[in-house]
């Protein structure tokens, strides 16, 4: 149980993938924790957090409210007399939605306005961190072999161009930095690679561990280069960001220390670390029919119904990030790839989401 005085944190978006580790890893350092969600009666959301709350590892306290990105004012109650806030909660989709800028932008941008308008209505908060993305820091029209560091914004996306994901976090983080100047708190950004490890609940699965779940399923997965992060790497990071008065007005690249690679690259690291399930990566486009798709993606009018430049891009582009501030600052040290993998394919499996092949045993 936390002591009374413990620090009251209140977390958006707690039930998330990113939001539910960030919880955890704050129970387990003794804070007094306020899990905002848009249900707290829900629970298949919310039942992973009441067991983290009741483990023998947790020396802090949980209290389940609601809120809502798209409602004005309804971080209100859940900011009331917090000394922190941890903003995770966005619509995290990178494939096509029907309108982007509802969807995507909305949440991220008008949401992003709405936690920023309850921090400062209820004015106890002294500390503000941020999950933004290495998509808030990438550009594709940097020079290649460019290193990019929490010194570069992403000014090449746009929703034309496929990408209202990273032009919705950086809209969204170039907000919150803007509207902070002068506050009586500091914002601390953590900006992190494709995101991976174990998982709580079902509904984590669909997160962007579906890769390994398209592994464990042997399903044709989405191909694109990108760097990766531990859950776990990531939870702590916001945890150390909160507390190191260094990370104090900076932002922090978080990905683990593997180059940047294809999706299908995880297949084989999937086989090493869990030999004992039937993996298989699979592209959803072989390299002929994907060269196919970006020319016609070129041709005027039927190009974007094709493929967007986004997605030529993301597939084609090799793009590098330093996480040395991370470690600097935030003292982390990252975990290896190989056991973010297998510990996000064996969660899946262990706890009932997923029924994975076994490989016969030798007789
Ligand atoms: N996963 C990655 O690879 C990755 C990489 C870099 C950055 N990030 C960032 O990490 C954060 C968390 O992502 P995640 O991977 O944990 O995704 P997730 O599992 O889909 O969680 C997103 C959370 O946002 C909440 N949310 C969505 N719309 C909302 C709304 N209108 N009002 C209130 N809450 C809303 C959802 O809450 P409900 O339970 O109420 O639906 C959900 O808990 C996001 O800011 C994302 O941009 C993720």
């Amino acid at each position: 149980m936390a002591s009374a005085k413990a620090p009251l944190v209140a977390v958006t978006g707690a039930s998330g993938f990113v939001g539910s580790h960030i919880v955890n890893e704050l129970l387990q350092r003794g804070y007094r924790v306020r899990a905002a969600l848009r249900d707290p009666n829900n629970e298949e959301k919310v039942g992973h957090l009441k067991a983290m709350a009741l483990a023998p590892t947790c020396r802090g306290s949980l209290e389940l409210v609601s809120g809502d990105l798209l409602a004005p004012g309804s971080y209100d109650a859940a900011f009331a007399g917090a000394d922190a806030v941890i903003h995770t909660a966005a619509v995290v989709e990178i494939m096509s939605v029907s309108d982007p800028q509802k969807e995507i932008v909305d949440p991220a941008v008008l949401g992003t306005q709405n936690v920023l308008n309850s921090i400062d209505k209820v004015g106890t908060v002294k500390t503000l961190v941020y999950t933004s993305t290495i998509l808030a820091v990438q550009s594709f029209n940097q020079d290649e072999g460019h290193t990019f560091n929490e010194a570069d914004w992403n000014d090449w996306s746009t929703i034309e161009n496929g990408d209202p994901y990273g032009f919705a976090k950086t809209q969204a983080e170039k907000l919150l930095q803007s509207h902070a100047q002068g506050k009586p708190y500091s914002v601390r950004v953590i900006n992190p690679g494709v995101i991976l490890g174990p998982v709580f609940c079902k509904a984590h699965t669909k997160a962007s561990t579906v890769l390994v779940r398209e592994l464990l399923f042997r399903n044709p997965m989405a191909n694109y280069l990108s760097s990766f992060v531990d859950v776990r790497d990531v939870a702590k990071a916001h945890v150390e960001a909160l507390e190191r008065p260094g990370a104090a007005g900076k932002r922090f690249l978080v990905v683990s220390d593997s180059p940047c690679m294809c999706t299908t690259d995880l297949g084989p690291i999937a086989e090493a670390g869990c030999p004992e399930y039937v993996t298989q990566a699979t592209p959803k486009y072989s390299s002929f029919v994907f060269s196919c798709l970006g020319a016609l993606s070129r041709l005027p009018l039927l190009g974007p119904l094709v493929m967007s430049e986004f997605q030529r891009r993301a597939c084609q582009t090799q793009v590098n990030f330093s996480n040395s501030l991370a470690k600097e600052v935030l003292g982390l040290q990252f975990r290896p790839l190989e056991e973010t993998v297998r510990d996000s394919a064996r969660s899946m499996v262990e706890g009932g989401y997923v029924k994975a092949k076994l490989k016969q045993s030798a007789p």
